[in-house]
């Protein structure tokens, strides 16, 4: 099985939406692994937009994941990290397809409601920064076998 993380970002607390948000990962069947309320910092953020240090919105996107506190959650499931990108949606709200997180949800580039890891290296470096290992649970959910075929796990 295959972890990723999600990001609710400031944009998904202030719109009241953060209930629907973590309720369409659930009902896709994704396990629910960790999740918690923390107030991002300048520093964490230098590290995780990294490879966006360079553009001229990058103050502006550290200043938008700061406004107020996230919600992280570690999402479980078979291909994990290309199922919950999908159901993100494009980076840009009035880009992304309808269905998807963003393309229903937001009209912006930046208040884009979630943050999700884009490949499986990423995920594991990502949750490492936003999860101690002890707040990453493991339990087997009651419903495995209809979830997946024995030769999907
Ligand atoms: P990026 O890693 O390119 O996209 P994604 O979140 O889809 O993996 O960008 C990270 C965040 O930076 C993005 O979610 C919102 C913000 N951003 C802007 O504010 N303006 C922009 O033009 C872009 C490309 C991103």
């Amino acid at each position: 099985m295959e972890q990723t993380l999600v990001l609710l970002k400031p944009s998904a607390l202030q719109r009241g939406i953060v209930g629907e948000i973590i309720n369409r990962f659930e009902k896709k069947g994704l396990r629910l692994a960790g999740m918690k309320m923390m107030q991002l910092t300048d520093e964490i953020l230098d590290e995780h937009y990294a490879h966006l240090r360079e553009k001229s919105f990058f103050r502006e996107l550290k200043d938008s994941m700061m406004a107020t506190p996230v919600i992280a959650c570690c999402l479980e499931g078979v291909e994990a990290v290309q199922v919950v990108r999908a159901m993100t949606g494009a980076t840009n709200g009035r880009a992304a397809a309808p269905g998807t997180i963003r393309g229903d949800y937001c009209m912006s580039n930046q208040h884009n409601i979630v943050h999700a890891s884009d490949s499986p290296e990423n995920a594991a470096i990502e949750l490492a920064r936003f999860f101690k290992r002890e707040e990453i649970f493991g339990y087997e959910p009651a419903t495995l076998s209809f979830k997946y075929s024995s030769g999907e796990r």
